[in-house]
């Protein structure tokens, strides 16, 4: 189940599964030929089709008159005069409708208690917080830091801040409080929403001791209010003045709250991701385009019903916990479940015996999950999907890494029970909602394939110069024309929004995926072949090497310097693999494990847990060219643990390989 299998599996994948025809027919998008034609309308009229998508989409308090503006590409506007509430969109505009007193989320705890919330109620809900925050002085514009568990209150706070026009930035609760208070300076937030702790694996895991070290790093003076969710009935640290329960905030507050309108380029959030460099990125959404196509794509991608039980295992610290946790499914009307805990507790079988409870019919998941549950079922036939009776499903899918086609198929038949077609979504933090994925009542399915654009998304490969490569040959995934949910900026650096996605070279209005791509000669399926920068994806995470450098480095009583690479990885797609260079020369033995799990804890610290280096290497010196540069791709094939047959004439000091070759 290696990378480099699946992809040469990928390369002579012939299985094709045609959706049924009872699917084809009850489906939103039916067959090929209605797919066909979408894409005909978006290509002869553009602004038309959008505009038609957005008119009966999304609920406009005041109607846009223009569409698309690209007079300042590449910072496209979309909708721009119009005015909306993104929660009005996924609340308000259910009430007096069939969905009022439909269960809006199914929550269900790390411990197995279980809530249900209808679309009334959480309107009631959304609209207290919203008050709690208005009256603690925040208003529309302000940026709101929000460091949740994976539970309903944080979908509320989500939807409270759109309430109110505030912008929020979710931050995982896994960052340390070190990229916890580098986000809240890059944003100026106002306020934090936190909870005292969170409940994961029948553990209690701090949070609010981590937003208190990271505030008190320095710098996070903007922060005037933290609100603490009281998660568990366990105290926690409270400051006088700065600090409020939620409990407190939430007293005497009124359960209704007028929704604030707002622009529709007005930013409905900041969501922070790794790039190249080694500081994150403060990726910023529109509320228009945003509201737009996570509703849209919950009809479309997943065929969305009026009776359907949607489960997107993604926590709101992601993007895919945004588009389809946050808002899709809130906008689309559906009933949703949200689940606070991890998928091995308290056995491996969580997430099967999950679905059967609650009657789960689409069910979205990463392609790590997936392989990590293979393992769990294959040694312990008591976690086998076979045990749970999942026959509530009619839908699966697929997000963030490639599936490998091994993965695909077990997941086809164990978990689908070769009935229910997979969604296999490409998107990113950046594009805001699904670019290139099958439809369930249309498109036929290859294994490891995301198949064919959505209508209106101009997704193309290309070369270095912007030109169209045949099908068959491998290229740079771009989109060629704007779309609404597209990223609008890098907050506080236009420049490097420009200069990361809209490369010169191309012409500077392509947006450049950052990821390799090929498309099959026979159905010009596009396939993802992974990053072609310095992002790594280690279980659906995006990491960038650099940030992990520059965390090794600043270690700086041992280290003089570090190189990080990604590497194939049988559970986790890929692996992250550290070379350093220590100051005080190259260990062996019990110090070298000694001194690795101290830069792993050190990483952990600085960026957080996801961010450790699962092999770490130790060499007197990095493999560079005479002129300084270090051979990465050396490294990668050593992180691998190939033989290295390329050519190290050109590097300075040859011995260094064999050293780097044991890893701790
Ligand atoms: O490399 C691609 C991979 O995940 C990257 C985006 O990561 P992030 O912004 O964190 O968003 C993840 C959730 C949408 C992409 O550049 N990726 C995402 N989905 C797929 C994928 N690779 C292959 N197949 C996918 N379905």
């Amino acid at each position: 189940m290696s990378t480099p299998s699946a992809i040469e599996s990928v390369l002579v994948e012939n299985r094709v599964f045609e959706p049924s025809e009872a699917t084809v027919k009850a489906a939103r998008i039916s067959g090929m030929d209605a797919y066909n034609a979408l894409c005909a309308e978006a290509a002869n009229d553009f602004e038309g089709f959008w505009a038609r998508l957005a008119r009966e989409n999304v609920v406009w308090n005041k109607p846009f008159t223009k569409v698309l503006d690209e007079s300042n590409a590449p910072f496209y506007t979309w909708f721009e005069d119009g005015e909306l509430n993104a929660s009005y969109n996924c609340l308000d505009k259910h009430m007096g409708t069939p969905n009022e007193g439909k269960v809006a989320v199914i929550f269900e705890s790390d411990g197995g208690e279980v809530t249900k919330t209808t679309y009334k109620e959480l309107l009631a809900k959304v609209s207290q917080f919203a008050n709690a925050l208005t009256a603690r002085g925040i208003q529309k514009g302000d940026r709101v830091l929000i460091y949740m568990p994976m539970t309903l209150e944080g979908v509320i706070a989500m939807q409270a801040c759109a309430r109110i026009g505030a912008t929020h930035s979710v931050v995982f609760g896994g960052f340390s409080a070190k990229a916890l208070q580098e986000r809240i300076i890059d944003a100026g937030a106002v306020a934090v929403v936190t909870a005292n702790f969170q409940m994961r694996g029948g553990k209690e895991l701090p949070l609010k001791s981590i937003v208190d070290e990271g505030l008190g790093l320095g710098g996070c003076e903007s922060i005037k209010t933290v609100l603490v969710f009281e998660r568990t009935p366990t105290q926690c640290n409270m400051v006088a003045g700065r600090d409020i329960t939620f409990t407190e905030a939430l007293a005497g507050q009124s359960t209704t709250c007028a929704p604030v309108m707002v622009g529709a380029e007005h930013p409905l959030f900041i969501l922070f991701t790794s790039g190249s460099t080694g500081k994150p990125k403060g990726v910023q959404h529109a509320t228009g385009g945003f509201v737009l196509w996570s509703k849209l794509t919950m009809d479309w991608t997943f065929d969305l019903r009026a009776d359907d039980v949607f489960w997107c295992t993604a926590d709101i610290g992601w993007i895919t916990g945004h588009a389809y946790v946050g808002y899709g499914p809130l906008a689309a009307g559906a009933t949703q479940i949200i689940f606070e805990g991890v998928p091995t507790y308290p056995n491996a079988g969580r997430f099967w015996q999950m679905i059967e409870r609650h009657k789960c019919s689409i069910f979205y998941t990463a392609p790590t999950a997936i392989r990590s549950l293979i393992k769990s079922a294959e040694s312990d036939p008591k976690v086998h999907p076979d045990r749970s009776d999942l026959s509530s499903l009619r839908i699966l899918g697929s997000v963030g890494e490639p599936i490998n086609p091994e993965a695909w198929m077990w997941y086809y038949k164990n978990v689908g029970k070769e009935k229910c077609p997979i969604v296999d979504t490409f998107w990113q933090t950046e594009t805001g909602g699904h670019m290139i994925t099958p439809l369930p009542g249309a498109t036929p399915l290859v294994p490891g394939s995301c198949t064919l654009p959505l209508p209106g998304i101009m997704a193309a490969i290309v070369d270095e110069a912007g030109h169209d490569v045949p099908n068959g040959s491998g290229g740079m995934l771009v989109i060629k024309r704007p779309w609404p949910s597209m990223i609008r900026t890098i907050w506080n650096d236009p420049a490097r929004f420009k200069s990361s996605y809209f490369p010169a070279e191309m012409g500077g209005t392509y947006y450049l995926a950052g990821d390799g791509a090929v498309r099959s000669a026979d159905r010009g399926y596009f396939r993802i072949t992974g990053r072609i920068d310095d992002v790594l994806n280690v279980s659906g995470h995006r990491m960038g090497t650099m940030e992990i450098e520059s965390a090794l480095v600043a270690k700086t009583d041992l280290v003089a310097e570090a190189a990080v690479v990604g590497r194939p990885d049988d559970l986790t797609g890929e692996a992250i693999c550290a070379f350093v260079v220590l100051k005080r020369g190259v260990p062996s033995g019990d110090e070298a494990k000694q001194i690795a799990k101290e830069l792993r804890d050190w990483v952990a610290k600085e960026i957080g847990p996801i961010a450790k280096p699962k092999d770490i290497r130790f060499g007197e010196n990095l493999p560079k060219t005479r002129s300084g540069k270090i051979m990465r791709r050396l490294l990668r094939s050593l992180a691998k643990g190939e033989t290295i047959t390329q050519d190290t004439s050109t590097l300075e000091n040859p011995a260094i390989l064999s050293q780097l070759g044991q890893t701790y």
